[in-house]
């Protein structure tokens, strides 16, 4: 299993796989270092020539150390959010499955402290289910000595990292093990471990209770949709804020089928439900004094003899009808759905999570997710994402596109504008949520990464908007 410490010994002393120093452009700093095994290794270092530059690596011998290599990560502007890049990028350089690993960077207090044990966490994460490399299967992590930190940045980094790499193992299962039912026994299964409530609602009861987002979307599949609800509800709470994500476990396109190239990362789609799951877990695990409730829209769109058609007119949850023009714009029919069951519990505020358009990469690139809704609830998920180092880039909901969503027949239609296509999919959403704050968060792009791993970021899932969402609840909590 990964352990987590803190250590306050001479850094170079401890026996480990890798001691992990940086680099600001001069030498490797850190004052558990002695200055003599210092010198020694900013030579070795220096005939290397390594780079300042945030995440580059250089790997030395471990001459004058007590751990076997020593991995030299340029920290940039040495930012907290450059550390937790360096701890990420240096922690993938520690060499195959490292038992031992000492980080001494040069965190000037907890918060930085925090973001270097995160780092170095979320950067370690693999995905080897489906390996059959016995070593592989085995492997348990490493055993992280953090220098420096305090035991609450370790609780923090901890706490943070298992939501983050718990939403990416959901996600990077593949669509066979992973679909609506197999979520919500995870979600279960949770509730057994953590002081969580959790509510599964069958194909049954979404149709007594008028579910007609979900169903819809689903009915294509042999494999039903599901709906969660997960709650941490402690007696201390300062607020409740609801979340709800968007949790597709393949999409196809249904009917109006997407081309092979569009779904070959389309086992990302119910990356808002899972991460929505781990953050409440995560509130949980911290003991947030707030109120969270997750909701998990889940289904599988699927083209089949079942499936809705183009054309077809469903009733989400509350009344409104929509006609279904594209069975591809399918993430904001479950969507719908599960705001508006959302809010009929008044929420103090309401935040959707979902891998909701092409256009968000289109218009931000892979890597910023974009925020829309009321104005406060939105500089708000800003904020937070802003002191996390999370990218989120606010985005506005013109009232003219609006107009774009008239149907002929329904109450609305689901494609509007494509000109704008995350803003008119935004606009949809929120005929949903009534007067509750709300904002939207479309994180399409970077929640899955198809390039190489960069920083902490691996290949395939990513966890985006999991710390940024933890932060807001933590301001929520007045923390
Ligand atoms: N899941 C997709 C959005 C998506 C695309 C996520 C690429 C991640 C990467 C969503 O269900 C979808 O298909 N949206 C359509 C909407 C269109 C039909 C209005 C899109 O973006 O093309
Ligand atoms: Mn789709
Ligand atoms: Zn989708």
């Amino acid at each position: 299993m990964t352990s987590l410490n803190a250590t306050s010994d001479s850094v170079s002393t401890i026996d480990a796989d890798a001691l992990i120093l940086g680099y600001d452009g001069d030498v490797t700093t850190h004052p558990q270092l002695p200055e003599d095994v210092r010198a020694t290794i900013a030579t070795a270092a220096g005939m290397l020539e390594p780079s300042a530059k945030v995440g580059s690596t250089v790997v030395l011998p471990g001459i004058d150390v007590s751990a076997t290599r020593v991995v030299i990560v340029g920290i940039g502007d040495g930012s907290e959010g450059d550390l937790r890049i360096a701890a990420g990028a240096a922690s993938r350089a520690c060499g195959k499955r490292p038992s031992s690993v000492v980080v001494a960077l040069p965190a000037s207090d907890d918060v930085a402290a925090s973001a270097v044990a995160e780092g170095a966490l979320m950067g370690a994460y693999t995905f080897h289910d489906y390996k059959s490399d016995d070593a592989l299967a085995s492997y348990e992590g490493a055993d992280w000595h953090i220098a420096g930190a305090s035991d609450a940045a370790l609780k923090r980094a901890s706490i943070l990292a298992a939501a983050v790499t718990g939403t990416r193992d959901l996600v990077n299962t593949p669509p066979l093990d992973m679909f609506p039912a197999s979520v919500a026994e995870a979600a279960q299964g949770y509730a057994q471990q953590f002081p969580v409530d959790v509510e599964v609602w069958d194909v049954e009861r979404l149709a007594q209770e008028g579910f007609g987002g979900i169903l819809g979307v689903g009915m294509g599949s042999s494999r039903l949709p599901r709906l969660v609800r997960i709650e941490w509800n402690p007696a201390d709470a300062k607020s409740s804020v609801a979340l709800v994500g968007k949790g597709i476990t393949f999409d196809t396109g249904g009917i109006s089928l997407k081309p092979p190239k569009g779904m070959e990362t389309m086992k990302s789609d119910m990356s808002g439900a899972a991460a929505v799951l781990h953050i409440v877990l995560a509130a949980a695990r911290a003991e947030l004094p707030v109120k969270v409730t997750g909701w998990l829209c889940l289904a599988e769109n699927m083209p089949s003899a079942t499936a809705q058609r183009p054309s077809d007119v469903i009733r989400i949850y509350g009344g409104k009808t929509v006609e279904v023009m594209n069975t591809d714009a399918e993430g904001r029919l479950v969507m719908a759905d599960g705001l508006a069951r959302a809010i009929e519990e008044d929420p103090d505020v309401v935040l959707d999570i979902a891998t909701l358009t092409g256009a968000q990469g289109v218009a931000l690139g892979s890597r910023t997710s974009g925020v829309m809704g009321d104005d406060e609830v939105r500089a708000a998920v800003v904020a937070a994402a802003d002191s996390v180092d999370e990218a989120f880039w606010p985005m506005p909901l013109p009232e003219y596109l609006r107009e774009s969503l008239d149907s002929k027949v329904a109450d609305l239609r689901n494609i509007g504008d494509p000109m704008g296509g995350m803003l008119s999919a935004g606009v949809f959403l929120k005929e949903f949520v009534g007067d509750t704050p709300w904002a939207h968060l479309d994180i399409a792009r970077p929640a899955f990464n198809e390039s190489s791993p960069w920083g902490f970021t691996p290949s395939g899932a990513t966890g985006a908007s999991v710390r940024t969402m933890f932060r807001f609840l933590e301001t929520r909590a007045g923390l």
